[in-house]
């Protein structure tokens, strides 16, 4: 009897494994098809840990509570290897039947092989989500980046009660882009970020793409004084524009019941928010990034929108689609005007090939944005950073006493999903504080000058060479041995053809600075900093004009351990680069190619 028992259940169970398999514990899987598997979890835990292999695509995956789609996520599940795990968020589920039907895209040959995909062995339910850094090589030490997961264009950025906001297109589920959503980081000194919970997810009107938030002083949204508010694009099968408000200082977001607020016949998107006093109404600009322009509203609510202009076709740059824009008033230098700066990146066409930030400076009046013409009446195409890798850099709404800082995505579309990190994907520049100045050409600028709140950032002074005269031979000095550092020069070429500033490592790695004195520029090669080949578009030589007194240039270059970001003279000339050298640069060189240059200042400062 007791062996006939035995058998039957046997059998039974041989039975059942065609139709379900146990995963971790917790966990019960039935696959239905070659393609199709139901998870049930049936145990209590935070997270529901997902296998991703980043090869291969991605499987679509309905959320069902209680038998109701409650969201639907994509994600690289394994299939012959894990690279790693990502946390699926449980307790906003607890208590109730949550089943996964996930679709896989290929299908396998019959179901017994689809059922060895790894992702069903490694699947599991856990209280914690390993965040330590698996990146030491290339993990900023000192710039903003994801704790892990994908992430792109800097959001929603605002001020409030002595707190820098920040919010990002961020992928809580692979490390390339997908399944769009706003994560959320503050600060109280532009350098350390905390990593703050999401803030919105995607809902039945799509991911969540890029926008911007304001504070609603007066309350005109309807959700009283000192809301914040967001407006962002909802990408489903189209792109449409949508609120959402907080009551909590920016922590969390109610969406909006009646979005979307703007949906046109066109793809638009990235909506930029900001009160404009002179009209008593809000002014918003989105991009018409296939039209290659910007559209202007007004709004009273941020919920009725009136188009009132269009700016663009036509000039700038238009080897690229528009986005992300960003339109903001400035005190000309040294001058009694104000003038304003209309922003729009474009990707690609930019300088250096790939993504860039360009911008027009102008008139505005609430309605219509007038560009400033040149002294032969075109519109100039002008360039925040001539870097591959500054993108979507948009600015912070409510900054304090004026300010206009600006964070970028540190990385270009030409190769952002291939850069040699995986636990996280990509980083945003250091914060920049926007200037606008007069050229010695007699154009108006804009600068990026370092955030002040960086010079906390230096501790020892490890070179400090007042005065130097420097030619053929190259005079070196060692670098901090993590190499992260500032380092600071002026440099008068005059008497020299090019200047030329190297950082190296023991492997033969070097990145070099060019100062021609002759052409008034600034370059850097970064075309044997290390690892370059995982893409063709990544070794590359950029150039920036420095728009100030021929032949003297003053240098100021932040390294971390997968940038460097080169200031010249105060931020008038820029350019961000990524480099991904196999050891940390620990040796600066400088040498002039033809006759001598004066360097003065010399400073390199460790980080702290
Ligand atoms: C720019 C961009 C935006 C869009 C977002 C989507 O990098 O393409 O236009 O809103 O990324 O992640």
């Amino acid at each position: 009897m007791k062996e006939a028992t035995k058998y039957l259940c046997a059998l039974l169970l041989a039975a059942a494994a065609t139709t379900a398999t146990a995963a971790g514990d917790g966990i019960v899987l039935s696959h239905l098809s070659t393609t199709n598997t139901l998870v049930r979890v049936t145990g209590k835990a935070h997270y529901l840990l997902l296998p991703v292999q980043e090869s291969i695509d991605d499987a679509r995956v309905n959320v069902l509570v209680d038998g109701k789609v409650a969201e639907t996520i994509f994600v690289r599940l394994a299939q012959s290897k894990a690279d790693f795990l990502v946390p699926f968020d449980l307790t906003p589920y607890r208590g109730h039947n949550v089943i996964l039907d996930v679709v896989t895209p290929q299908g396998r040959g019959s179901v017994r092989e689809a059922k060895s995909d790894v992702c069903w062995r490694d699947m599991q339910l856990s209280d914690s989500f390993d965040t330590a850094n698996r990146e030491a090589a290339y993990r900023p030490a000192y710039h903003h980046a994801p704790l892990y997961g994908w992430m792109n264009d800097p959001n929603g950025m605002f001020y409030k009660d002595g707190t820098w906001h920040l919010y990002y297109q961020h992928n809580p589920y692979g490390s390339k882009w997908q399944n769009m959503t706003w994560a959320h980081s503050t600060s109280t000194d532009l350098i350390h970020w905390k990593h703050e919970p999401i803030a919105i997810k995607p809902n039945g009107l799509g991911t969540v793409f890029s926008g911007s938030c304001a504070i609603d002083h007066n309350g005109s949204a309807g959700y009283g004084n000192d809301a914040v508010i967001a407006l962002y694009t909802s990408a489903g099968t189209s792109q449409m524009q949508s609120l959402a408000a907080s009551n909590d200082g920016g922590q969390t977001f109610n969406i909006y019941g009646a979005n979307p607020v703007c949906a046109l016949e066109s793809e638009a998107r990235d909506p930029n928010m900001f009160w404009n006093e002179r009209i008593g109404k809000w002014n918003i600009i989105l991009a018409h990034p296939l039209d290659y322009e910007m559209l202007i509203f007004s709004s009273p609510d941020l919920k009725e929108w009136t188009l009132e202009s269009k700016f663009g076709k036509g000039l700038g740059g238009q080897d690229g689609i528009w986005e992300c824009p960003d339109l903001f008033e400035l005190p000309v230098e040294d001058e009694n005007t104000r003038k304003w700066v209309l922003i729009s990146n474009i990707n690609p066409g930019g300088p250096a090939g790939g993504s860039a930030t360009q911008y027009f400076i102008g008139d505005f009046d609430g309605k219509t944005f007038t560009p400033d013409t040149d002294k032969d009446g075109n519109v100039p195409t002008k360039w925040m950073d001539y870097g591959k890798d500054n993108y979507a850099s948009v600015s912070f709404s409510d900054g304090p006493a004026g300010r206009r800082t600006i964070i970028g995505w540190m990385s270009n579309w030409q190769y952002a999903p291939e850069v040699p990190t995986q636990q996280f994907r990509s980083a945003n520049t250091l914060p920049r504080d926007m200037k606008l100045f007069r050229g010695a050409d007699g154009e108006i600028y804009l600068a990026s000058e370092p955030a002040a709140e960086l010079l906390a950032l230096r501790d020892k002074l490890t070179v400090n060479v007042k005065k130097s005269s420097i030619g053929k031979n190259v005079v070196r000095h060692s670098l901090p041995k993590n190499g992260l550092c500032e380092i600071l020069l002026d440099v008068d070429a005059r008497k020299a053809t090019k200047f030329i500033l190297t950082l190296s490592n023991a492997a033969g790695e070097k990145v070099e600075m060019t100062y021609d004195p002759k052409a008034n520029t600034l370059a850097m090669d970064r075309t044997k900093s290390g690892i370059t080949d995982f893409s063709r578009d990544f070794p590359a030589v950029t150039v920036a004009p420095t728009l100030g007194t021929a032949g003297k240039v003053a240098m100021r270059i932040f390294v971390d351990r997968s940038s460097i970001e080169l200031f010249g003279d105060g931020g008038h000339s820029v350019m961000t680069n990524l480099v991904f050298p196999t050891k940390p640069y620990t040796t600066l060189s400088v040498s002039a190619e033809v006759g001598k240059a004066r360097v003065t200042n010399l400073k390199v400062y460790s980080i702290k």
